[in-house]
């Protein structure tokens, strides 16, 4: 019998996890199958243990679980322990681990498929929900000059600055929280939007001088024109959407569960071109 996988979240129709372990498991001849599971808003517990009682052996964990994952594994491992918030877990005997590939997936992304260097770089995280509580170690790790993290409620923002305070030591000129409307007159070498509100067909009101010819601007939302990209392609910058994050966190997810790393390239060219 196959090894049971699955992607859990609410709502969980439109994710492409399955399509994208599916083709990592036909490139690595692994035996498995890895299916979508629809969990209520408040019975996400019961569904995962019922999942793994059923011989279940990893998930991956959407939207709105990370955080209620990060509390029912019973322990982390690695970016997951200070994110505080978990998308993958492996059962091991009876013993669920809960891993963070998200931070993991954006930085390789960033550095290893669009060349973008994050070290000695002036960077804009704009938004403090979940998304950037679980890509802001490793963006810190990486040492950037400057960090500012951007939020429409200003609290939040300087809740997730405190928050991952032990890493502050990283960034020469500092991490700090700021409302939107105090970027005016500052320039950013890589802006990242880790916000939902390209998900509405919003955006946060940015200055214009925001980006310089050389900047890159990241969306982690994927499969769409966000207004947030338009604008900086307007102004010159360098886009890319989510899309590679996804599949490289998918990637690492894979090597967790099963040892092997599979390639991400064949699987983002199969993706972009179904669009
Ligand atoms: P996620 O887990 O995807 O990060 P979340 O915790 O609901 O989801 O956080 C969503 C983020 O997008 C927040 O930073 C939110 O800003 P607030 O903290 O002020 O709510 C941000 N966001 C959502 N819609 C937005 C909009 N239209 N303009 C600006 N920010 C928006």
């Amino acid at each position: 019998m196959s090894d049971r996988y699955a992607v859990i979240g609410n709502p969980i129709g439109h994710s492409k996890s399955p399509q994208i372990h599916a083709a990592f498991a036909r490139q690595t001849g692994q035996n498995l199958v890895y299916d979508r599971v629809l969990a209520p808003l408040d019975a996400f517990e019961a569904t995962v243990r019922a999942f793994f009682h059923d011989g279940g052996h990893g998930l991956n964990v959407t939207v709105p679980f990370k955080r209620e994952a990060w509390d029912i594994v019973d322990r982390c491992e690695g970016s997951a322990l200070a994110a505080e918030a978990v998308n993958t877990i492996k059962r091991v005997g009876t013993e669920l681990i809960g891993y963070n590939t998200d931070g993991v997936g954006l930085l390789t992304d960033l550095e290893h498929n669009l060349g973008t260097a994050i070290a000695g770089r002036r960077v804009l995280l704009m938004g403090a929900g979940g998304a950037s509580y679980g890509v802001l170690q490793p963006l810190l790790e990486r040492r950037p000059d400057l960090l500012v993290v951007a939020n429409r409620t200003l609290d939040r923002a300087e809740r997730l600055v405190q928050h991952f305070h032990k890493f502050h030591a990283l960034v020469p000129q500092g991490i700090s929280a700021k409302p939107y409307v105090a970027l005016d007159g500052l320039q950013f070498d890589l802006v990242v939007n880790a916000t939902s509100a390209g998900l509405e067909g919003e955006m946060p009101k940015l200055p214009d001088g925001l980006f310089a010819p050389h900047s890159v601007a990241y969306d982690m939302v994927y499969g769409r024109q966000t207004q947030f990209l338009a604008f900086a392609h307007a102004r010159g910058a360098t886009c890319a959407d989510g899309l590679g994050m996804l599949v490289e966190q998918a990637a690492e997810s894979f090597l967790i569960w099963r040892g092997v790393r599979p390639q991400t390239a064949p699987v983002m060219a199969q993706l972009r071109s179904e669009h």
